[in-house]
């Protein structure tokens, strides 16, 4: 793109598109936000109001026309995403798509296809953990052979407490993908089956998810098992563990001073997911950015999001059978091998 500086358009600002905007505009250098768009004019114009000069749009498609606009970050509603990235690469716009790329396998599969008739790869899709630290070093390590042949991924997924009651499907393509995405990423392989159990908020509200236990086979045979915990009632935490032949990987702990005190040893736990993962949030935009500036994509892209999902569509129809499910897949196209 040959550009110093890449203007952003930011679609969406909510809780994460106003993250976003703050370190897109404060933390990465060679970039700039120069529009946002929300249907909620109020919370666009408060992020417009810490961004400095930046212009307000009603439109979503106005703000991606737009000639000043060089690429765009989506962070608006689940729903929205796949409409939205598909509009980004007619218009031959970098994206930066926020997690889940669509709400369905279909919708998804409309996202490839449109990037694969573009000819390039313009979407990076917002699975952040692969540039959290904790993450990436049990990934170098597990690739180094430290551990031998992976048999086994393990995670758990603590939430601190409900915003809002979710259903297990709600917690399947909005919260366990972000460890479906994991899974995949640093086992290496696909996933061919899935399986999943829950434990309502409420008997009276069975579809309802206090605490689901995702069951996955990879290709090769190895398994894996995935926790989401809607209401911990003690903070925010993601641990991923493999277990391999030759030993076992845990990723390190968020680092905070032990505190020792009264016979006990104590460690702060991050509140929630805006501190947890903070520097990969910042981490994760300047790497896009980078790219962008040489007309380059990188990081998880709308295969990793398609794919994430087809697991995702697996395991709620094992959700509705009590069955675990196949994964149904098409063949991945060469741009993304
Ligand atoms: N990667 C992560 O760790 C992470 C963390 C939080 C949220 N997310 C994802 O980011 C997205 C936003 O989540 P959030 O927590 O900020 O939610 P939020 O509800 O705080 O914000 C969503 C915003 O989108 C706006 N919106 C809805 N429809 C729109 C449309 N058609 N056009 C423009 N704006 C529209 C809403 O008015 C709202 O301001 C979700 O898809 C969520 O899954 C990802």
């Amino acid at each position: 793109m040959g550009r110093e500086t890449i203007r952003v358009g930011v679609i969406g600002t909510g809780a994460i598109g106003g993250v976003h905007a703050d370190n897109l505009m404060r933390r990465t250098p060679g970039a700039t936000v120069v529009a946002v768009m929300d249907i909620d004019r109020a919370r666009a114009n408060a992020v417009a109001a810490a961004c400095d000069g930046t212009r307000v749009f009603s439109d979503a498609g106005e703000l991606i026309a737009d000639p000043e606009v060089d690429a765009v970050l989506i962070a608006s509603t689940d729903a929205t995403h796949a409409d939205i990235t598909i509009a980004c690469i007619e218009a031959d716009k970098p994206v930066l798509c926020e997690k889940p790329l669509a709400t369905s396998v279909a919708d998804a599969e409309r996202v490839v296809n449109a990037e694969l008739a573009a000819g390039r790869r313009l979407v990076q899709v917002g699975f952040m953990r692969e540039y959290d630290h904790a993450h990436r070093d049990l990934y170098d390590l597990l690739k180094s052979g430290a551990v031998g042949a992976a048999l086994k991924f393990r995670s758990l997924h603590v939430n601190p407490l409900f915003v809002r009651e979710l259903t297990i499907e709600s917690v399947i393509t909005n919260s366990l993908i972000h460890d479906i995405h994991s899974a995949r990423w640093i086992m290496g392989e696909e996933i061919s089956s899935a399986y999943v159990q829950w434990i309502p908020v409420n008997p009276a509200r069975p579809g309802s998810a206090r605490l689901a236990d995702l069951q996955l086979q990879f290709a090769s045979g190895a398994l894996g098992s995935l926790e989401y915990n809607g209401d911990s009632g003690y903070g925010y935490e993601v641990i991923v563990e493999v277990t391999g032949e030759l030993g076992q990987l845990t990723t390190a702990d968020h680092p905070s001073p032990a505190l020792r005190k009264a016979g006990t040893v104590s460690q702060a736990i991050t509140p929630n997911w805006p501190e947890r993962f903070a520097q990969a949030y910042i981490d994760e935009v300047q790497g896009w950015i980078d790219h962008v500036a040489r007309a380059e994509a990188t990081g998880p892209s709308a295969w990793d999001g398609y794919m994430s999902l087809v697991v995702a569509d697996a395991a709620i129809r094992s959700a509705a059978t009590g069955m675990p499910q196949p994964t149904k897949a098409g063949e991945r196209p060469s741009m993304y091998q």
